[in-house]
Formats: structure tokens, sequence, C-alpha cells
């Protein structure tokens, strides 16, 4: 079982009449001395946690080293203290919604056993600092709503452990770095919300062959999908709405066959919608609205048995309703108004399709 602050203090404590584990109760103070280092940083702590219990210090069974701090939603306002980096057996560090402010401590880079990171939801300004990139063992960095203002590091690609990479919503410009070598572990990248320029890079999907989810949209990215994208098969999540892509959206979408989630709102895409989107089986949103897609929508729509939500609107799309599409009995929202589109709804509808709330097709 884990032990809190106050077992700590106690084993203290014990050690102090145990001359020959000294150099164990050093470092346990050193530990101590940075916990007490980040309560003197912390301006506001509402339920007195960095006071009386000390709950979310977690320490490692044999060597009674904090592992583990974990000060999620305690509405703690204040800085990092450098002391944080003498925490040398941390391997979580989670202070997730409160109100830190300020830079991150570069003292942190020597917290080589450091796996999960989330200092989501604070008021965090500065660079992305590149010494995160010594932090081999990190499996998940997640430093979004925050107000980091830098480009995007090339080393965050160059991390081979990590899983998650969270940046969204943050003031983060320049463009996307390239990936340059095989990631397998990467499997969500969230870049959303932030002011990426410049196009995707086109080898950005070469080495990213376990890639779930890919989140890119409100930012200012342009240019074209790399058609290396489809080399990500496990993609399930794929968001671009609200940037400034073009082009067409490329046949090889229909090779993402896990893919569940696709948003492409709010671009300049052009042409036809391919009809290879029909082999996404397990497709369970589709959403490119806004756009300037043409020709007719593709009747293998109709193929997309798990299809939910269905927004086409605000194109250029002509030609009649493939009746298929109200087959779909998942469908719970169809929106195609702004389009050219002619033709009847079919009056057998209602039965085909019980599930529909809602149904935009004028305009
Ligand atoms: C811990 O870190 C601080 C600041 O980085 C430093 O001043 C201090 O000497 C370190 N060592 C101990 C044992 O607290
Ligand atoms: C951020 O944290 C606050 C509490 O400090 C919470 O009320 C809010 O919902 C959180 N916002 C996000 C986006 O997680
Ligand atoms: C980031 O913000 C700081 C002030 O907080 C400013 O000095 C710096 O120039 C900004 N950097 C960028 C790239 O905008
Ligand atoms: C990426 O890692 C390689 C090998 O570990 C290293 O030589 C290179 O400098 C790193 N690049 C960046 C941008 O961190
Ligand atoms: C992001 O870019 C937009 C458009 O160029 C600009 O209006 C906005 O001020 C930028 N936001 C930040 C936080 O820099
Ligand atoms: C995409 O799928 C088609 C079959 O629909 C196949 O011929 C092609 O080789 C696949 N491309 C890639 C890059 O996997
Ligand atoms: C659609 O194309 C027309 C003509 O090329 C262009 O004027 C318009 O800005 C485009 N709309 C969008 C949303 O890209
Ligand atoms: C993908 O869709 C195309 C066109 O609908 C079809 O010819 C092809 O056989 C499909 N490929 C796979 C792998 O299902
Ligand atoms: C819709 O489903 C019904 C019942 O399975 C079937 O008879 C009909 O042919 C289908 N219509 C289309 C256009 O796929």
């Amino acid at each position: 079982m884990a032990n809190t602050f106050l077992n700590l203090t106690l084993l203290i404590f014990l050690h102090l009449s145990m001359p020959t584990f000294s150099m164990k109760l050093t470092t346990i103070l050193t530990d101590q001395s940075a916990l007490f280092a980040l309560k003197d940083h912390v301006i506001h702590d509402p339920d007195n946690v960095l006071t009386i219990n000390w709950i979310g210090v977690r320490c490692g069974f044999k060597h009674r080293r904090v592992t583990s701090l974990d000060l999620t939603g305690f509405g703690l306002v204040g800085t990092l203290p450098p002391h944080l980096g003498n925490l040398s057996f941390l391997s979580l560090l989670y202070l997730t919604d409160n109100s830190f402010y300020g830079r991150l401590p570069v003292q942190l880079s020597k917290l080589r056993r450091l796996k999960l990171i989330n200092l989501g939801n604070n008021s965090l300004s500065g660079e992305i600092p590149s010494w995160l990139g010594s932090l081999t063992e990190l499996r998940s960095l997640s430093l979004y709503h925050n107000n980091f203002n830098s480009s995007i590091p090339p080393f965050i690609f160059n991390m081979s452990s990590l899983q998650i990479i969270n940046l969204k919503n943050n003031i983060l410009s320049g463009s996307i770095p390239s990936v340059p070598r095989d990631l397998l572990s990467l499997q969500h990248i969230h870049f959303s919300y932030n002011n990426l320029t410049a196009h995707i890079p086109r080898d950005m999907f070469d080495h990213l062959p376990n890639l779930k989810g890919l989140y890119l949209s409100f930012n200012l990215l342009s240019g074209r999908i790399p058609t290396s994208l489809c080399r990500c098969k496990e993609l399930q999540i794929l968001s671009l709405s609200y940037n400034h892509l073009e082009g067409s959206l490329p046949v090889e979408i229909g090779n993402l066959s896990m893919l569940q989630f696709l948003y492409i709102g709010q671009n300049h895409f052009e042409g036809e919608i391919p009809k290879e989107i029909g082999n996404l089986t397990l497709l369970e949103q589709f959403d490119c609205d806004s756009n300037n897609f043409t020709g007719t929508i593709p009747r293998e729509i109709g193929n997309l048995k798990n299809l939910q939500v269905l927004n086409l609107g605000v194109n250029n799309i002509a030609g009649p309703i493939p009746p298929a599409i109200f087959n779909i009995s998942a469908l719970l929202s169809i929106a195609l108004y702004s389009n050219q589109l002619s033709g009847h709804l079919p009056s057998s509808m209602g039965l085909w399709v019980p599930n529909l709330e809602e149904l935009y097709t004028l305009g």
C-alpha cells in the first residue's frame, strides 16, 4: 500500500533511532524539504491539503521516497519551486486543475524516473522547455489548457516511450515538427486550440504506426492532408476542423479501417467526397461541413451501419440523396443544408431511422 506524507514523517522518526539508515534518512529529508518548498510557493490552499493531511503524496514501499505527487483539483494557487527537482524517485506528477503559474523550473529535468506528467488546466507560461526531452521514461505529457507560447519543440517527437502528448489549448505557434523516427508507443497527439501554422509535415505519418487519435482542430494549418496518413492503420479519431486546409480528401482515407470519428469541417477542402469513405464501416461521426466539396453524395455512405452523425452542410454537393442513407438505423443527426441537393426524402424514412433526432436538409 502507498503511504501518505504523515506516514513518511513517522518513518523519519523511526529512522532517527537507527543510525545505519542515515543515508536513507538524508534522502527522505530531501523529499520532505522539497514538499515544504512546494507548500511555501503556494499562496492559496483552500482545503489546507499542504498543511493538514498531504493527501496525494505517495511513497515507495521499500525506499520510502516520494514516488507520486497528485494534487489534482485542490484550487492551489502558486508557482513550482526548483526543489521539486529533488524528488528523484518521482514517477507521477499530477498538478491538474489548479492555478499554478510561472514557468516550469529546469530542475524538473533531474526527475529521470518521471513517467506521467499532467500539469493541465493551470496558468503556466513560457516555452515548452527542451529539457523535457531528457525524460526518457515519459509515457504521458499533458500540458493542455495553459499559456505556453513557444513553438512545439522537435524533441517532442523524439521520446520513444511517449504514448500521449496533450498540448491542447495553449498559445503555441509555428509549424508541427517532423517525426524523425518510428514512435511505436505514440497513440494520441492533441494539438487542438493553438495557433499552429504551415503544412502538416508530409512525413508526419510515416513513423506513427500505432496512432489512434490525432487532434489538430482550431489552428491555422494550411496545405493538404498528406496521403501518408493512410499508414496510420490504427487511427480511430481524426480531427482537423477549423483550419485552412485545402485540396481533396485523399481516397486513401478508405484504408483507415478503424476510423470512428472524422472531423474535417470549416476548411477549404474541395473535390468529391471519395466513395472509399464507404469502407470505413466503424465510422460513427462524419463532419465535413463548410468546405467546398462538389459532386454527389457517394451512395457507399449507406454502408456505414454505425454512422450516428452525418454533417455535409454548407458545401456545393449536388444531385439526389442516396436512399440507403436513410436505412442507417444508428443515425441520430443528418445535416445537408446549403448544398444543391435535389429529390425527395423517402416516405419510408421513419421506419428505418428510428433514432433520428435531428434532420437538417433545407437552406
Ligand atoms: C534541493 O533543491 C534546491 C533547489 O533546486 C537546492 O537549493 C537544494 O540544495 C537541494 N537539496 C536538498 C537536500 O534540499
Ligand atoms: C479547470 O479546473 C477548474 C478547477 O480549478 C474546473 O472548474 C474547470 O472545469 C477545469 N477546466 C477544464 C477545461 O478542465
Ligand atoms: C511568450 O510570452 C512571453 C511573455 O510572457 C514573451 O516574452 C515571449 O516573447 C513570448 N514568446 C512568443 C514566442 O510569443
Ligand atoms: C533525438 O534523439 C537522438 C538520439 O537519441 C539525438 O541524437 C537527437 O539529438 C535528438 N533530437 C532532438 C531534436 O532532441
Ligand atoms: C492566434 O492567431 C490569431 C489569428 O492570427 C490571432 O488573432 C490571435 O491573437 C492569436 N492568438 C494568440 C493567443 O496569440
Ligand atoms: C489501401 O487499400 C487498398 C485497397 O482498398 C490497397 O490496394 C492499398 O494497397 C492500400 N494502401 C495502403 C497504403 O495500405
Ligand atoms: C469555395 O470556392 C470558391 C471558388 O473557388 C471560393 O471563392 C470560396 O472561397 C471557396 N470557399 C471555401 C469555404 O473554401
Ligand atoms: C474500398 O472501397 C472501394 C470503392 O467503394 C472498393 O472498390 C474496395 O473494394 C474497398 N476496399 C476494401 C478493402 O474494402
Ligand atoms: C433498406 O432496407 C430495407 C430492409 O432491409 C430494404 O428492403 C431496402 O432495399 C433498403 N433500401 C436501400 C436503399 O438500401
